[in-house]
């Protein structure tokens, strides 16, 4: 039975003055008991969001890490620094990195690597875009993305980590994948893996992202291979946030 987990990803938003309530409301709900969850502020607020959560379930997570040990590398934060702040997992291959930085697949891997050697848990984003679902060529899109980490560093990569299905289509817009649609690429995910190690990807999480609200939460949740869910807009406000989480509690 793998347990849900539900991580915000707060993007580039939030204040010092904005954080510290949010932060505090997701603390003082009901126990959090049967769900884990993570914490995605931007980097210079991880810190300070780390003070608040420290000894709590709840846990902290980067949005982004360097694929680079630590050197001359200006602007970047290597994982050896995420760990150092009390940072336990990244997103790694988000779609917006993907695309608005031009983030390849071989560097997603490269960055997937580097996480893991500083024993942070990625968060490996997957997902097509618009034309490539109506083109009929999500799988194809799905498989390259996992295939450059299977590449890199084989099926082991996956006992520690985290898989997050984001349609690029879906995150942002208010379109949310169907439950239907969602499930379907989930098990192609698992499946995939599973061919080249099945109790690895048994064991796999595999989280929906893409406008998930209180509102569809529970409907994406119950189906089969779908571990939890990556919020995004909705983690901003702690009283959906919390409905999310205690969809995720079932
Ligand atoms: P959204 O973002 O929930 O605002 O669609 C999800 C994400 O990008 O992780």
């Amino acid at each position: 039975m793998r347990r849900k987990l539900v991580v915000a990803n707060w993007k580039m938003h939030g204040s010092r003055a904005e954080n510290a309530p949010l932060v505090e409301a997701i603390l003082a709900a009901p126990s959090h008991a049967g769900v884990d969850c993570v914490l995605c502020p931007p980097f210079v607020y991880l810190q300070e969001v780390g003070r608040q959560l420290r000894d709590a379930a709840v846990k902290l997570g980067a949005q982004n890490v360097c694929a680079e040990a630590p050197g001359a590398q200006t602007g970047e934060i290597a994982a050896s620094m995420l760990r150092d702040v009390g940072c336990e997992y990244v997103i790694v291959g988000h779609s917006e990195r993907r695309h608005l930085y031009g983030e390849d697949d071989v560097l997603v891997a490269r960055k997937v690597a580097a996480a893991q050697s500083r024993r942070l848990t990625p968060i490996l984003c997957v997902g097509e875009q618009l034309a490539e679902r109506e083109a009929g060529e999500t799988e194809e899109v799905l498989a390259r993305q996992l295939d450059a980490v299977l590449a890199l560093s084989g099926a082991g990569a996956f006992e520690h980590a985290v898989v997050a299905y984001e349609p690029v289509w879906a995150i942002g817009t208010g379109r949310t994948a169907s439950p239907a649609q969602a499930q379907q690429a989930h098990a192609f995910i698992r499946r995939r893996l599973a061919s080249r190690d099945a109790k690895i990807a048994s064991g796999l999480r595999i989280l929906y992202g893409g406008s998930v609200k209180a509102g569809n939460a529970r409907e994406l949740f119950t189906q089969e291979d779908v571990d939890g869910g990556l919020i995004g807009g909705a983690s901003l406000q702690a009283e959906e946030f919390l409905s999310i989480l205690a969809a995720a509690r079932g």
